[in-house]
């Protein structure tokens, strides 16, 4: 399946149908266009950025569209996923979508605790149960999630999301133990600290920029890129003994 086209670019995506949730922005968007670049038909679910970033990546020549769905409706997203699953071949599911909330503990408001945990956890439940299901019948599969460093560490004022980010790796593994034997690969990555919309607050106090920056062995913030060529990779054939994994894209942070 894999050649390489005209540039020389590696085109080893080619005949499969990605769906990437939250593809309007950041990491998500990079995927999108990463994984079109690389011959996936790439279908972008998500809200109003969502159906905007498929007209810009199409106008670039991509082949990418985009479904409208509110992943924070988490009732209808799952009525989405079993149609889809149904009607679509969906080969590669990257769980990108997500938020985060900061506020500590004690007055974590309990609202927005169900937000975070419907965006980032159940919603990702009911994408990848139904598309996971189809992609075992078919005997093959890719499902990538984005994770966290918050996957890892606990965070402060974030626990709500970290929770979710904890959740994601272990309903991972679980996964990937089940759906191994049948052609199915069940990852994560854990991006270090981009430059995205998620991360503008903190790019924009100049002190704490500073400080997270020296922390980074890199030397800088990560870029979108950096997910999406990662991500590439886990959706990819290289990638097929891959499995219950957790790939840290940091710069060198939990390292050190
Ligand atoms: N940036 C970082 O440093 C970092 C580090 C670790 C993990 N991550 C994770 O990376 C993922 C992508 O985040 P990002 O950094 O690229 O930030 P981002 O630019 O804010 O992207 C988040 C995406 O999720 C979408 N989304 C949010 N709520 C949604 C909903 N209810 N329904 C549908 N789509 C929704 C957003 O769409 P709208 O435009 O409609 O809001 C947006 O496209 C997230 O899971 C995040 O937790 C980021």
């Amino acid at each position: 399946m894999e050649h390489e086209d005209r540039s020389g670019r590696s085109r080893a995506l080619e005949g499969r149908h990605a769906l990437v949730t939250g593809g309007g922005s950041g990491i998500g968007l990079a995927c999108a266009r990463r994984l079109a670049e690389d011959g996936a038909r790439t279908t972008i679910l998500g809200r109003a950025s969502a159906v905007a970033a498929a007209a810009d990546l199409r106008a670039e020549g991509l082949d990418v569209d985009a479904v409208e769905c509110d992943l924070s409706d988490v009732a209808a997203t799952r009525e989405l996923a079993e149609r889809l699953a149904s009607e679509e071949k969906i080969d590669i599911l990257v769980n990108n979508a997500g938020i985060i909330y900061r506020e500590p503990a004690e007055t974590h408001d309990p609202r927005e605790w169900e937000r975070v945990l419907d965006v980032n956890l159940r919603a990702v439940w009911a994408l990848t149960q139904p598309l996971g299901a189809a992609m075992v019948e078919r005997g093959f599969g890719r499902i990538v999630t984005i994770a966290s460093l918050l996957s890892f560490q606990g965070g402060i004022n974030v626990v709500s999301y970290a929770t979710t980010k904890h959740a994601v790796v272990g309903m991972t593994k679980t996964l990937a133990n089940e759906w191994a034997s049948r052609g199915v690969t069940v990852n994560c990555i854990a991006p270090g600290y981009i430059a995205t919309n998620n991360t503008t607050a903190l790019r924009e106090d100049e002190a704490r920029e500073a400080e997270i920056r020296s922390r980074i062995p890199a030397g800088r913030w990560g870029t979108p890129d950096d997910v999406a060529r990662a991500a590439a990779f886990l959706v990819g054939p290289d990638a097929g003994y891959v499995n219950g994994h957790t790939l840290v894209v940091d710069g060198g942070w939990l390292a050190r």
